[in-house]
Order: structure tokens, then C-alpha cells, then sequence
């Protein structure tokens, strides 16, 4: 047998991370996916690509507990320093593990988050990526889903957040989500597109057409306004759910998020 552990699947790359900057993919994944957290045996969570320093990873935890208080998290890096520097910050239920999208863990996880990880990486790669990572999720079975893949990307303080979620059987819905203050137009969120999208921002894409409509929508609303940017953004959703598959409700709105179901927004090709 050969002792050596396995070289990690994946490349290192840039590290950048802050303090908070997930806590909108955190809460939005602690509301939706808190039940299946919670009814899982061992709710292992990993945060893949957890960059620089630790933190996101630490507040993962700390906002899971909150949906199910016996949840746990895997760091995952694949840099082997930035996992040298985790460790001190080990506690119960957190752990640092030097690996990549092979996921070195014995269990399949409830959860999978790698935020701001493929973006760095080509968009040719993305599906045998996707494809590897939702094949080590939690399968789906009696009274489960599964478990969920949450890849997305978002601004250096998490302003700005655009993820895509995927379960056992392949991508469910996107996700966009803004700090509503910071809005000019809801395609000011184009920028923070996943990979999968980022470059299908295009005329004739589905995505393309979908925050073209999203702007009209909050134009529209602009008589909102006066009651606050939530009250124009909740407006100009309602309006657009009229067109397109939007699978959430009031309550979510209200954060400054809308989550729509993939198959309208995939690319065409
Ligand atoms: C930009 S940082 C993101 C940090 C953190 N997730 C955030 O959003 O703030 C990306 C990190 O992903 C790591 N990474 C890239 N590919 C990886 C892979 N295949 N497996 C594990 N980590 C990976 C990089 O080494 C880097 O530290």
C-alpha cells in the first residue's frame, strides 16, 4: 500500500478572504438548508477553499449551529500553509483539512460551500468539477434531498453575492443577494456572476435577458423607493416572478435576495 496521501484535485490559488464577508450565503444556507442539517445523523459541512486565514469557515460554524446545533465544519484548503495556520483555531466541531475537490473527508457531506474557489479556476473545467463535488454530497433518500453544493461568488466585503446550489442530482436554483443600499440597478450584480454564468452575460443568454427584466422590474418600482429600498426591491421581485421561476417568498426577499430555478438560467449552449 502505498503511504503517501494523494496529491489534492485543484490548483492553489489567490487566498483573499475578510471577516464576514459569507454572512449572506451563511444565513441564506442556515434558512434553507437547516431542516436536512438538522435531520442528517452527522451534519458534516465543508468549507472548500477557505483562503488566507480561517474566518470563514468560523462563522460557518457559529451560523449553522444556529439551524442545527450538532452540525460541524471541515475547513478544506489546498494550500498547505494556509492549513498550518488554521489549525490553532480548531475547536469542537472545526477542523482543518489540507485537500482539495477529491474532499479528503471519510463521510459524503450535508453540505459543500466553496465560495470565490472557481472562479479562479477556466470555465471548460466547471462541470467535471461540479460533477466530482455533488457525486461526494449526502445522497438523497427517504424523507432527504440529499446533501447541497453552494458555489458562488461575491465582493471583497460580501456586498454583492451571486451562488449557484446543486444537490446529489445537479444544480437546483441561483441565488442573488445585495446589501439593498449599495443597489444603483439589480445587473449591478452581473460582476459577481459564477463562473458558470459570468461569461453567458450576453445577449441571447438566458441570464442576460433575466437582468434585463430584473432592471425594467426595479424601474418600474421606483415609486418604492420612498418607503425604502427593500419595500422597491420586494416590489420589483413580485413583478418579475410573474416571468421567471422564482422559488422563494417574502421572507426572503426582505434580506435583499431572490433565488430563481437554475433550468431558467442555464446557459444555452
Ligand atoms: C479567494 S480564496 C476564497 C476564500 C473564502 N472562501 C472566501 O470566499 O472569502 C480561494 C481559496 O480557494 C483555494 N482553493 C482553490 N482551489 C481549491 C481546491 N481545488 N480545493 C481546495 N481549495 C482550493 C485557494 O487556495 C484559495 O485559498
Amino acid at each position: 500500500m502505498n503511504a503517501r496521501a494523494a496529491k489534492p484535485v485543484g490548483t492553489v490559488t489567490r487566498g483573499t478572504t475578510n471577516p464576514n464577508r459569507l454572512r449572506r450565503m451563511d444565513r441564506w444556507i442556515a434558512a434553507t438548508h437547516g431542516a436536512e442539517l438538522r435531520r442528517a445523523d452527522d451534519p458534516v459541512a465543508v468549507d472548500l477553499g477557505y483562503g488566507a486565514a480561517p474566518w470563514t469557515a468560523v462563522e460557518l460554524l457559529q451560523r449553522l449551529r444556529t439551524a442545527a446545533p450538532r452540525a460541524r465544519v471541515v475547513g478544506v484548503e489546498i494550500d498547505p500553509a494556509r492549513v498550518a495556520a488554521a489549525k490553532p483555531y480548531e475547536r469542537d466541531g472545526l477542523r482543518f483539512r489540507h485537500g482539495g475537490f477529491e474532499i479528503p473527508l471519510p463521510e459524503r457531506p450535508s453540505l459543500i460551500r466553496a465560495a470565490n474557489v472557481l472562479r479562479q479556476y477556466e470555465e471548460a473545467e466547471l462541470a467535471a468539477v461540479w460533477a466530482r463535488l455533488c457525486a461526494r454530497l449526502a445522497p438523497a433518500g427517504a424523507g432527504t434531498r440529499g446533501g447541497l453544493l453552494v458555489e458562488g461568488t461575491c465582493d471583497e466585503i460580501g456586498r454583492r453575492h451571486v451562488w449557484i446550489a446543486l444537490g446529489p442530482e445537479g444544480p437546483r436554483t441561483v441565488t442573488f443577494a445585495t446589501r439593498l443600499g449599495s443597489l444603483d440597478r439589480p445587473s449591478d450584480l452581473a460582476e459577481r456572476l459564477p463562473k458558470a454564468l459570468i461569461h453567458r452575460n450576453v445577449p441571447g443568454e438566458p441570464v442576460h435577458a433575466f437582468l434585463h427584466d430584473f432592471d425594467r422590474a426595479w424601474a418600474s418600482a421606483a415609486p418604492y423607493a420612498s418607503y425604502g429600498a427593500r419595500q422597491r426591491w420586494i416590489r420589483a421581485v413580485r413583478d418579475l416572478a410573474a416571468n421567471w421561476p422564482v422559488v422563494d417568498g417574502v421572507a426572503r426577499w426582505r434580506q435583499g435576495e431572490v433565488t430563481v430555478r437554475w433550468d431558467a438560467l442555464a446557459p444555452r449552449a
